[in-house]
């Protein structure tokens, strides 16, 4: 073969390879997921919520290949339409039912109640693209393991039902006419987090809000403001654009304060910022909040932010210095009034009321970050928060994918929320077994959540252990990585009788605030009985009020959150009549029903608030 022929293969498979290259290149760079764009609800957006085609598809079919090969085509996420009558497609998005969405898919479609595996998702949508805009794809949250596509393009994937993410979706849009397709697959595993059992219902799908925004194509990506750690009278904070644009001219303003202030941003793209400023302090009886606005040349940002401070000293929990008792209540993120997930402000606040109603100014949003709009109305109606990811029960500790999939959900809980002034806890755990390998695992969170975030509490939910003598003891490795010890003990419903509560002592060795993160027991709302008959209100009731003079004895006690504020689903709660699938420990049913122990807690808050006045 003479040398000019071989040239021109080597130049041709020269062509390839770079042709390769680029589209692995441009691939990789499509499915890196954006970093999350901070509070999305600002920006201009148009919805995606509304109706989706979905196909049921527990063989995943329409994304491997008989020989369980993915599909390079051919998938689902193609859309396929026939383009003539002998033409063998067995899928059709157009004539498969449609799911409103948001929403779980157990509750939508009774052939989905109890189904674990993949389901795939279509939304048909226009767009007018504007020049130079970038458009961005947001999920408030998915639950479990996400592909997404547009227009027959995979632009990435995500693993966690609870955390929000999105992608940069710009050049796989098409000017008019586009469709987005998801493949969600919400099975358990045990290297997952959760891992495979929990005490709530596995509810998959869509869970929350779709946005397509469309941002300038420099944009504040994220920012931070709020008062500077220690000092009452100092707002600091800074922002970030989406790429190292220097020399950017950014206006934060917060008019409430008479402040207004031009920044330039540096090199990164990013600029820090502290002024001297006196703002009336976030208070849950004074919920506070400020009108920010972040301008640029391209956009302005609104939002709405408290400044308050919160710490501890010795066995106290100080809010803005003063000792402050967390009367909480422990929530699902479940529907009041219907089945499924709750994902709106409206069930926000149905939820906040009820908590509100009981004399709370605290909750304790278990055992994953809730929607955005909760954190919202939580800071709005004046109720701290603690916020949780889902690292529970037996997660595998030894692996170590296990542990950056919990440190992505812990990174994008405080990356969502490190705005929200009324969130004082974030915990990283829920009645995890000791061993070394889950001290190390904890550890390593803990000390990854102060680095990012070194002005809130950090927690966890511990278990206590039964000694003689009616001795409770708190034995915990994590007690020197958490700021609060906090413990879930039910005293009366899974261990000793509502009446040892009397004989009950505690002993707890860390000079830490103590918050009591579960106690409680089930009732069946209107069975009532004798306070002896399991699953009667009085039962219940009497439970309380005997766990509550029990834990007042507690010195240390800051706060409490019962576990909980509504009865909620669960796959570990057979029993026919009364459970039904329902862990019946709330203090309110599925219904909106007090029960009467619903009360007792009510009358104990309002001697808390006198005692704290
Ligand atoms: C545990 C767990 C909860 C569970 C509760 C119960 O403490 O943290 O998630 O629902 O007990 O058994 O009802």
């Amino acid at each position: 073969m003479d040398i000019r022929r071989k040239m021109n293969i080597s130049k041709r498979s020269m062509r390839m390879m770079i042709g390769l290259l680029w589209l692995a290149l441009s691939m990789q760079a499509m499915e890196k997921q954006t970093p999350l764009v901070s509070n999305i609800y600002a920006r201009d957006y148009q919805s995606l919520n509304g109706k989706w085609n979905y196909i049921i598809d527990p063989l995943e079919n329409g994304y491997y290949d008989y020989r369980l090969e993915p599909f390079q085509k051919s998938g689902f996420f193609e859309n396929r339409k026939m383009k003539h009558p002998g033409e063998l497609i067995e899928y059709d998005f157009d004539t498969s039912p449609a799911m409103d969405i948001p929403s779980d898919w157990n509750s939508k479609d009774e052939k989905l109640y109890v189904y674990e595996g993949t389901v795939w998702f279509r939304r048909n949508f226009t767009v007018h693209k504007e020049p130079g805009k970038r458009y961005v794809l947001y999920f408030g949250a998915v639950n479990y393991d996400t592909k997404v596509y547009v227009n027959g393009k995979k632009v990435g994937e995500h693993i966690g039902g609870y955390t929000p993410f999105n992608f940069d979706v710009s050049d796989v849009l098409n000017e008019g006419e586009n469709f987005v397709v998801l493949k969600v697959d919400n099975k358990r595993h045990k290297d997952a987090v959760p891992t495979v059992n929990m005490d709530w219902w596995n509810y998959g799908g869509i869970t929350r809000d779709v946005l397509l925004a469309a941002l300038p194509a420099t944009y504040v990506e994220d920012y931070l403001i709020q008062l500077k750690k220690d000092e009452k009278n100092t707002i600091s904070g800074w922002l970030r654009l989406n790429h190292a644009v220097e020399g950017e001219k950014v206006i934060v303003e917060i008019p409430g304060l008479k402040l207004r202030k031009e920044l330039v941003t540096g090199a990164g793209g990013e600029v820090a910022f502290e002024y001297k400023a006196k703002p009336e302090l976030w208070t849950p009886e004074d919920p506070r909040l400020y009108e920010v606005q972040i301008r640029t040349d391209h956009e302005c940002i609104h939002d709405r932010i408290g400044f308050r401070t919160i710490e501890t000293q010795g066995t106290s929990i100080l809010l803005n210095g003063k000792p402050v008792f967390l009367r909480g209540i422990s929530i699902h993120e479940e529907a009041p009034f219907r089945e499924g997930r709750a994902w709106s402000e409206e069930d926000a606040v149905t939820l906040l009321s009820w908590a509100k109603e009981m004399g709370c100014n605290y909750v304790r949003l278990a055992h994953y970050p809730h929607n955005e709009k909760m954190v919202r109305k939580a800071e709005e109606m004046g109720l701290m928060v603690w916020s949780e990811i889902p690292v529970y029960w037996t997660i595998s500790w030894d692996n170590p994918d296990t542990y950056q999939n919990a440190k992505n959900q812990l990174h994008d809980m405080i990356c969502r929320d490190k705005n929200r002034c009324a969130i004082v806890i974030w915990s990283i755990a829920n009645e995890t077994p000791h061993g070394e390998a889950r001290d190390n695992f904890l550890r390593n969170l803990s000390q990854y959540a102060r680095s990012m975030d070194n002005t809130r509490l950090i927690s966890m939910a511990m278990e206590v252990t039964k000694a003689p003598d009616y001795v409770n003891r708190l034995q915990d490795n994590m007690n020197e990585y958490v700021d609060v010890v906090s413990f879930n003990q039910y005293i009366g419903w899974y261990r000793a009788t509502v009446e040892d509560c009397k004989k009950m002592k505690w002993d707890i060795p860390y000079q830490k605030p103590v918050i009591i993160s579960e106690f409680g027991g089930g009732a069946q709302q209107g069975l009532f009985g004798t306070k002896e008959e399991r699953w009667t209100e009085e039962y219940q009731e009497e439970l309380y009020i005997q766990n509550l003079a029990m834990l007042d004895k507690i010195d240390a006690l800051a706060g409490l959150s019962p576990w909980i504020l509504m009865d909620f689903k669960s796959p570990r709660r057979q029993l026919p009549g009364i459970q039904d699938f329902y862990n019946r420990k709330g203090l309110i049913s599925k219904w909106g029903i007090r029960k009467k122990a619903f009360y007792v807690m009510q009358h104990y808050y309002e001697n808390k608030k006198e005692q704290y006045k």
